[in-house]
């Protein structure tokens, strides 16, 4: 057998060292290495105690094709959380569902419990954090004080199993969170990757053996990663992230991993005095209380997944009074801004080396999809020339380094949901705009193929041109 040796694992990333060092090769985090006791790798422990055989068991070994069932789901009743699971809880999966503190976990999870539980499935609620008491009193708030859920304030993992598995298995059990969770087969303290890693795998094996769901709740650090083992996220079936900044009342709830699902879709939540409602046409919200007349603002006719999501871009250029001009972005890549900060200046003939350059996406939503890249560039040109935009207008394209508008795709969801909100018009890219069939348009969109267009349409409105 092996000689136990000390064990050393950062705990920020998980990696595991036989001698402790200052900063962790893996991840480049300083002081994160710690001395943990017991099974360094929980993954090994219950196959060294296995008792050796002289021949392995013979499996079968299977086809691709074969008989094949849709994995059962139970939907929670939530359409924005269920659209983003991909249609409800997969029976024995495990969901990691990561936010900042107080972006309302606990108070999503209590109104799902209470969804399922309501009607007439068995759900079991962990709270390794907050009293019996005090979850209950969340619930009161809530509205939700007659559901009838399960309720406990546990945290070590062999008791909480031994108790669920009792009775009918549960539908649904929400551990929150795993980072207070504790397994007796790790030595290490509650919190340490060790044992965060032990308490997963046990709570997985529970989840695969009787068929409940299990929603592990996460903790995130400040740079955005789930604390502690990014291990855990490669251990469950989908990684979920509930977002949103806390100055906003929005709450964005968003798929990072999903074996049983899309990862493109967005749940959309509003936090409000009675807990999270659900925000079932997004674009209206984003779009509230936008600045008609203002300079600088554009909307974008983004995609979420399959739903097509309108939201303003702001921009402020301004001159500058530092050596190096700042350049400072809200909701959006700042490498693509810089990109098509250099396109605008080497292709649109704009000078934007002595300007401080703030760009903004509206209502604290994160946009990733380069088709923003157009609606980006219109709100920088009409910040810079003091032109607005025409405000029944929509923008959407990706630029390409040359200057050139590329389509991008579904078209022709982006411009229904414009016609939706009531625009009229919409500068997108060519190809696309025509394969659109122009008979079923349905706004009048004008089809740009080169950067150089939108400045010199956005010029043609300057007050300054104008007097001129
Ligand atoms: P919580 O669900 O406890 O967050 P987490 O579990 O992610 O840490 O949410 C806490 C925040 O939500 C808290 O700041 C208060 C706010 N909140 C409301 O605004 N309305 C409500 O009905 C509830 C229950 C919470
Ligand atoms: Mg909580």
């Amino acid at each position: 057998m092996a000689k136990r040796q000390p064990s050393f694992a950062c705990q920020s990333c998980g990696a595991v060292y036989n001698r402790w060092k200052g900063k962790c090769e893996a991840c480049g985090g300083w002081n994160t290495i710690v001395e943990e006791t017991g099974s360094s790798n929980p993954m090994v422990g219950p196959v060294a105690t296995r008792p050796t055989r002289a021949k392995g068991r013979i499996f079968p070994l299977e086809g691709l094709s074969g008989e094949t069932k849709e994995a059962p789901r139970t939907p929670s009743g939530i359409a924005e959380l269920d659209r983003v699971t991909g249609g409800g809880f997969v029976h024995g999966s495990v969901i990691l569902l990561g936010g900042d503190p107080g972006i309302g976990k606990s108070t999503l999870l209590m109104q799902a419990s209470a969804a399922l539980a309501n009607k007439g499935h068995r759900v079991a609620y962990i709270s390794g954090e907050e009293a019996v008491a005090q979850v209950r009193l969340r619930a009161e708030r809530l509205g939700l004080g007659q559901a009838p859920v399960e309720l406990a304030a546990e945290t070590n993992v062999e008791d909480i199993i031994a108790t669920l598995t009792q009775g009918q298995p549960p539908a649904l059990a929400i551990i929150d969170s795993i980072q207070t969770m504790w397994t007796e087969t790790v030595e290490s303290a509650p919190g340490t990757v060790t044992q965060v890693r032990g308490s997963a795998q046990a709570l997985i094996r529970f989840a695969k053996t009787i068929g409940t769901a299990v929603i592990l709740v996460g903790h995130v650090t400040k740079d955005g990663q789930i604390a502690g083992p990014r291990v855990v996220e490669h251990m469950v079936d989908a990684v979920v992230s509930f977002e949103g900044d806390t100055g906003h009342h929005f709450r964005i709830l968003r798929a990072v991993k999903n074996r049983f699902g899309p990862t493109d879709e967005i749940g959309v939540f509003e936090m409000s005095d009675i807990g999270l409602r659900e925000v079932s046409n997004p674009s209206e919200l984003f779009l509230a209380g936008r600045d008609l007349a203002t300079p600088g603002t554009a909307v974008f006719a983004g995609m979420e997944g399959t739903r097509p999501l309108l939201v303003e871009i702001q921009a402020l250029v301004a001159p500058s009074s530092l050596g190096t001009p700042r350049r400072a972005v809200v909701g959006w890549d700042p490498s693509r801004l810089s990109m098509v900060l250099a396109v605008l200046e080497a292709h649109g003939g704009l000078k934007l080396g002595m300007h401080d350059v703030y760009l903004n996406v509206a209502g604290g939503l994160r946009i990733t999809e380069p088709a923003a890249d157009l609606a980006a560039a219109a709100a920088l040109v009409s910040s810079l020339s003091g032109a607005s935009l025409p405000s029944d207008t929509v923008y959407f394209g990706e630029l390409g380094l040359s200057g050139a508008i590329r389509p991008v795709a579904q078209a022709q969801s982006r411009l229904k949901e414009a016609a939706k909100l009531g625009f009229s018009g919409a500068v997108a890219p060519a190809p696309r705009i025509e394969q659109a069939n122009p008979e079923r348009l349905p706004l009048a969109a004008a089809s740009i193929g080169h950067i150089t267009d939108l400045v010199a349409g956005i010029a043609s409105r300057s007050p300054n041109r104008r007097r001129a």
